[in-house]
């Protein structure tokens, strides 16, 4: 039996994996819930799987939390109870489902205090980069991909020689404005942005699939999690959503990853790993006819794409300095203040005058997340 601690359980990928763990009650069980400000659903989600340890974003919510609970689990709030439930000793796997570098201090504490760690939470991994391999390796913490295309890669690659390796290629659905015309995309609103044709996700990494900087964040998290160097990772178009990644060997030859594009399936793979059994999504069916496509990337449509590519080129705190413009123009975005294509400036701008610096230490790399954060609203607010 598997003890959980997850972090992000409103979310996208949080609500999913509850939904594994209903399909698995003699393997999986909660121990710990934590959240930002959805507190209704936290609650339903309490009286649903009882964790004994649970956190909110704020203080206020705790204590509703504390008077409207049939039952009486530890209860925190903030980034220490992230924290808390990170490190909750009833849990043996972490799931890192939280949104954005808000989710780096717990990812990086649970890999050091030797938990499973399944991690959806891509921007700890493109803005912690190796040091989340450190800490891993330091606390004897096991790190699984739940993003669809890195636990296909993690299939893919697992007792491979690293040495017949030519390539890994990730797919990209495209996102909703794939066959647009530039000046159409240049004027994207928000619910178009928001119209993602094959996944439903939440509201950040949506806009990101539209920008393509998903993808470009997936690149560099492929990086950092199998040890490629940046020319062997990259981006294959492929609108349908089914061959999720590739591994390209010297012999010219491919290995595909193929399944439905239901997140509750990687999600699931890395809470079992490594076993298999049927779960709540329903084997891939070959009966129906279907057509795949696939295509490269339009770096002048999505140029997003090849900022990414130039961070993880760079390497140090680059990526780090994207991933955070990104978030501050994307959320700026979504509250009005931005247009779409103002994301790919901003992330511009930042990459390209604030320097990098070779990756030393946590705190180093949240120093550098800060300042970005910094330089970029003062972009977003000359430009409102
Ligand atoms: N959705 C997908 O299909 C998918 C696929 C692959 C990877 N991912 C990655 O998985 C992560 C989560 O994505 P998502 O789509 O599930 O996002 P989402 O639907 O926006 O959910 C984000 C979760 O994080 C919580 N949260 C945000 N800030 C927090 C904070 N400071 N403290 C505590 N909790 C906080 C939210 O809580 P409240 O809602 O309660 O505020 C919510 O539970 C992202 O890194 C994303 O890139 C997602």
């Amino acid at each position: 039996m598997r003890h959980l601690a997850l972090l992000g359980s409103t979310g996208s990928i949080g609500t999913s994996t509850l939904e594994v763990v209903r399909s698995h009650p003699e393997r999986l069980s909660v121990a710990a819930l934590a959240a930002g400000r959805s507190r209704d659903l936290l609650r339903a989600q309490c009286e649903s799987f009882k964790p004994r340890c649970v956190s909110v974003g704020s203080k206020d919510d705790a204590d509703w939390l504390r008077s409207s609970l049939s039952y009486q689990p530890e209860l925190h709030w903030g980034e220490e109870g992230l924290l808390a439930c990170a490190l909750y000793s009833g849990a043996d796997t972490v799931v890192a489902a939280v949104v954005g570098s808000a989710g780096l201090a717990s990812t990086e504490a649970a890999l050091r205090a030797g938990r499973r760690v399944c991690v959806a939470n891509k921007e700890s991994l493109v803005v912690g980069g190796a040091l989340m391999h450190d800490a891993a390796l330091a606390g004897g913490g096991e790190l699984l991909p739940v993003d669809s295309e890195h636990a296909a890669l993690h299939q893919l690659l697992s007792n491979r020689d690293p040495a017949t390796i030519r390539e890994v290629r990730i797919t990209a659905s495209g996102g909703p404005f794939l066959d647009w015309p530039l000046a159409r995309i240049q004027t994207a609103t928000i619910a178009e942005a928001l119209n993602h044709p094959t996944w439903k996700m939440g509201p950040k990494i949506t806009i990101d699939s539209a920008t393509l900087m998903n993808k470009g964040l997936e690149v560099i998290e492929a990086s950092v999690l199998f040890g490629l160097a940046p020319d062997q990772v990259t981006v294959t178009v492929h609108p349908q959503s089914q061959v999720h990644a590739m591994v390209g060997f010297h012999d010219g030859s491919y290995q595909l990853q193929v399944c439905a594009n239901d997140m509750k399936l990687p999600i699931q793979y890395c809470l079992l790993y490594p076993d298999k059994y049927p779960g709540p999504v329903a084997p891939y069916s070959w009966d129906q006819a279907r057509a795949w496509t696939f295509e490269a990337p339009d770096l002048e449509r999505f140029p997003c794409l090849g900022l990414a590519f130039q961070a993880l080129k760079e390497g140090g705190t680059a990526p780090a300095l994207l991933n955070a413009a990104n978030e501050v123009a994307v959320a700026a975005f979504l509250q009005g203040n931005l247009g779409f294509w103002d994301i790919q400036a901003c992330n511009r701008e930042i990459l390209n005058h604030i320097p990098a610096a070779p990756l030393a230490s946590l705190a180093q790399v949240l120093d550098a997340d800060r300042a970005a954060r910094r330089h970029a609203e003062g972009w977003v607010q000359a430009r409102t």
